[in-house]
């Protein structure tokens, strides 16, 4: 049959780790991501350990999160951690000015979250206060989470129940510092970060700090360029990217009751980032031809109008099949530039924009988008096998994308992993990808689709989408041929 799709692996060029990094989680204190979310404290009758969710950590942990981004987004150019530790009767509370304008008790702190990320073996990403903050407030905070030895801070972290540091690699210096994080120009903030990264300290004898720099407003160059220009190579060893797939900001859309028009609005924007990346990637190359500093994509994902009936400043939404297709094709593009993309953060974790898991007091569901990630997992930190890929469109009025994309990965145990999404909701791809340099055997899959686009797991029907066993792959010779379903997202085993 004439094949729709056709592409080479080139097993040769193999060298690229893709950094398990990409595969991070964002939780921001914002709407029931943390509280309700994450967090429900000791007393409540939902099960929990040291007030975290028995539920959500045990689904965190299946899913292999490398690294946890907190207390934001916006909320963490307003947050002062010091509110945030010692006895939770006595700490002050704050207005979630960004979100809602809720009372924030500050119950949930530095140590509930590294406590958080130990628990589900990620590493945790802080993102420090540049917005409202000082200096001095975040290399307070450097000292309280990492310094082994005597001083003012790692004393005070001591009586509040740690003894031994944490060992934090990963910071952000601000967010969004041309908007929420303080309106800035990109020359100003970039300034301001040379004095803040200045004071973040090295504690740790294990690792060095990886600081990382408020990135771009999708596509602004500018930033990149005057971030990678004016801050000194050896301060910075990330710089951030933020892109959502909104089709208009003032008109995004429901969730679940979507048409064919915006689902494929909503795909063009998410192949945007491949566009993003690129571009991003060529202004650093200028300036960090050995790229030594990672882009670090902090924010990406689907964004909808909210769930009616739910607070507007909650940003909880619904999660579909279309979910799932811009997850897949989304991670197939960071694979892809996993020289450059060496961290990512999906926005976000729980109850909050593209969820991977949504509670409702006590029930739990686990997202189209969680098994997303769930299945690309394999990919962490395997070996990227570069692709070429010849794909057709797919065409909706002015929207046109390619309607297939894949990236490949082989681990350190010689098994190869190809992941595969089809954005078109109504052709099934045959695909045809000849593996050069490789013999293969076997392979095997599974499959993420549904009959709907606007499908979703409900709270009441929490299984209606997961992944099963897909045998629409076949190894000749050395070509692999498959047959990709309509709206689906595909990862299979060779080996
Ligand atoms: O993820 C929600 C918000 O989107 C974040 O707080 C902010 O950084 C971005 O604008």
């Amino acid at each position: 049959a004439a094949q729709d799709a056709t592409g080479t692996l080139h097993f040769k060029d193999a060298q690229i780790t893709i950094n398990k990094n990409i595969y991070g989680h964002f939780a921001e204190h914002l709407g029931t991501c943390i509280y309700g979310g994450f967090f429900v404290g000791d007393t409540s009758r939902i099960p929990n350990t040291e007030g975290l969710r028995n539920d959500v950590v045990e689904a965190l942990k299946k899913l292999k999160v490398p690294q946890l981004r907190w207390p934001g987004g916006c909320f963490a150019d307003t947050y002062h951690w010091k509110d945030g530790v010692g006895d939770r009767k006595k700490r002050p509370t704050i207005v979630n000015t960004w979100w809602g304008g809720v009372t924030e008790d500050n119950s949930f702190g530095t140590h509930d979250f590294l406590n958080l990320c130990e628990r589900i073996g990620a590493s945790p990403y802080l993102a420090g206060n540049v917005g409202s903050g000082s200096v001095q407030e975040l290399s307070d905070w450097v000292q309280y989470v990492n310094f082994d030895g005597t001083s003012p801070m790692s004393k005070w972290r001591e009586e509040n129940g740690r003894k031994q540091a944490w060992d934090v690699q990963y910071w952000g210096v601000g967010n969004e510092a041309w908007g929420c994080g303080g309106n800035m120009t990109a020359e100003y903030y970039a300034n301001e970060y040379r004095k803040y990264a200045t004071f973040m300290n090295n504690y740790s004898k294990k690792s060095r700090l990886f600081r990382i720099a408020s990135g771009a407003n999708s596509g602004d160059l500018h930033w990149t360029e005057v971030l990678m220009r004016d801050i000194p190579n050896h301060m910075l060893e990330g710089v951030a990217l933020h892109h959502y797939s909104v089709i208009d900001w003032d008109k995004k859309g429901s969730a679940t009751g979507f048409t064919e028009v915006q689902y494929a609005a909503t795909m063009r924007q998410a192949w945007k980032m491949e566009e993003l990346v690129t571009k991003h990637s060529a202004i650093m190359d200028k300036y960090d031809p050995k790229k030594r500093v990672a882009l670090v994509v902090d924010e990406w994902g689907g964004w909808y109008d909210v769930e009616p009936g739910t607070n507007p400043g909650f940003l909880f939404q619904q999660n579909t099949i279309r979910d799932a297709v811009l997850a897949g094709l989304t991670l197939n593009i960071f694979n892809n530039h996993a020289d450059r993309v060496r961290m990512a953060n999906l926005a976000q974790a729980i109850n909050v924009l593209q969820a991977v898991i949504l509670t409702n007091g006590a029930k739990m569901v686990l997202t189209p988008t969680y098994h997303v990630m769930e299945m690309y997992n394999v990919h962490q930190d395997a070996t990227l096998i570069p692709i070429t890929l010849k794909s057709p469109d797919y065409i909706l009025g002015k929207d046109t994308v390619p309607a297939v994309s894949v990236s490949a990965s082989k681990n350190a145990a010689g098994k190869v992993a190809v992941s595969l999404t089809n954005v078109d909701p109504k052709k099934t791809q045959l695909i045809s990808i000849k593996l050069e340099g490789m013999s293969l055997k076997q392979v095997s899959g599974r499959i993420l689709t549904s009959a709907n686009l606007q499908d979703y797991n409900g709270f009441d029907t929490p299984d209606k989408i997961r992944p099963v066993v897909f045998n629409g792959a076949q190894l000749k010779g050395d070509q692999l041929e498959v047959k990709l379903p309509p709206a689906s997202v595909v990862v299979l085993s060779l080996q």
